[in-house]
């Protein structure tokens, strides 16, 4: 019988607050690499112009609040994680660091699948007029070499969203979410998301029937994410919810 789904968010870094945790899938959204994280302040400066050629200030973009990733910081990422992930490991990345999230998962005997699109419909075009936006992302998956996972199942080999409000920079779109943790786990299992920012996975995961268990290092994104749980989260019908009201703290304010 599967467990009941409970979350766990843990504030910290992941390399310091998630040492004891194995888990079933490992399914993140870790920052991108410098390229998209440059390209996010290029694209509003250059773009951002009034009629009179004066940058619109009032409607800058946002910086984005969080380091990008480096090959070093994908590489100690999965050095970690492979060995504690009993089961799928499914990262959602750009195109600069797909490659070097399937080059260490290889290095760790995952079987790595070939990049699966995610395309975001809706997103606006690029703004500074030198050249096309990207509506895309790239999901990395692998899979342990194990019969379990080789007669996993029929799964998609590519994921279309609905660009929508964000709990954070860089969040993901919560059905899109759902579908993968469908996808990619089984009722019961044990989701980990070591970046979670606004923790789209964490209350995915839980309108999946899964158990989940995180970290987020910025303690803003923690709160809006301790919020969204407690407030996006109803429990299914005849399951325990007292876990989840034990790990979270559900007595402050709601808004
Ligand atoms: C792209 S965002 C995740 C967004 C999330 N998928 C969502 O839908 O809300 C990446 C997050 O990773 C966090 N992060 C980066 N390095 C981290 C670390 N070492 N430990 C914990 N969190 C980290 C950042 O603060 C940021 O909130």
């Amino acid at each position: 019988m599967s467990q009941p789904a409970h979350a766990d968010l843990r504030l910290g870094k992941w390399q310091d607050c998630l040492a004891d945790v194995t888990c079933d899938a490992l399914i993140v959204d870790a920052p991108y690499s410098a390229k998209t994280h440059s390209g996010h302040r290029a694209g509003e400066r250059g773009g951002r112009m009034r009629a009179c050629g004066r940058p619109d200030r009032a409607r800058a973009r946002q910086d984005i609040p969080y380091a990008h990733f480096s090959d070093d910081d994908v590489f100690e990422f999965v050095e970690s994680w492979a060995p504690r992930t009993r089961g799928w490991f499914v990262t959602i990345t750009d195109d600069v660091l797909a490659p070097s999230w399937a080059r260490a998962l290889r290095s760790f005997d995952r079987y790595v699948f070939a990049p699966l699109p995610l395309v975001e419909t809706g997103s606006r075009v690029r703004l500074t007029g030198d050249g096309p936006s990207s509506w895309s992302c790239w999901i990395v998956v692998a899979r342990p070499r194990t019969p379990e996972f080789v007669r996993w199942g029929t799964l998609p080999g590519a994921y279309v969203a609905t660009n929508e409000q964000k709990p954070v920079m860089g969040g993901k779109p919560l059905g899109l979410m759902r579908a993968i943790v469908r996808d990619y786990t089984r009722p019961g299992d044990l989701v980990c998301d070591p970046c979670f920012g606004g923790c789209t996975t964490g209350l995915a995961s839980m309108l999946e029937g899964r158990r989940f268990v995180g970290a987020e290092m910025d303690p803003k994104h923690f709160e809006i994410a301790r919020k969204r749980l407690a407030r996006g989260w109803t429990p299914p019908l005849f399951q325990d919810a007292s876990p989840v009201a034990e790990q979270l703290d559900l007595t402050g304010s709601d808004d």
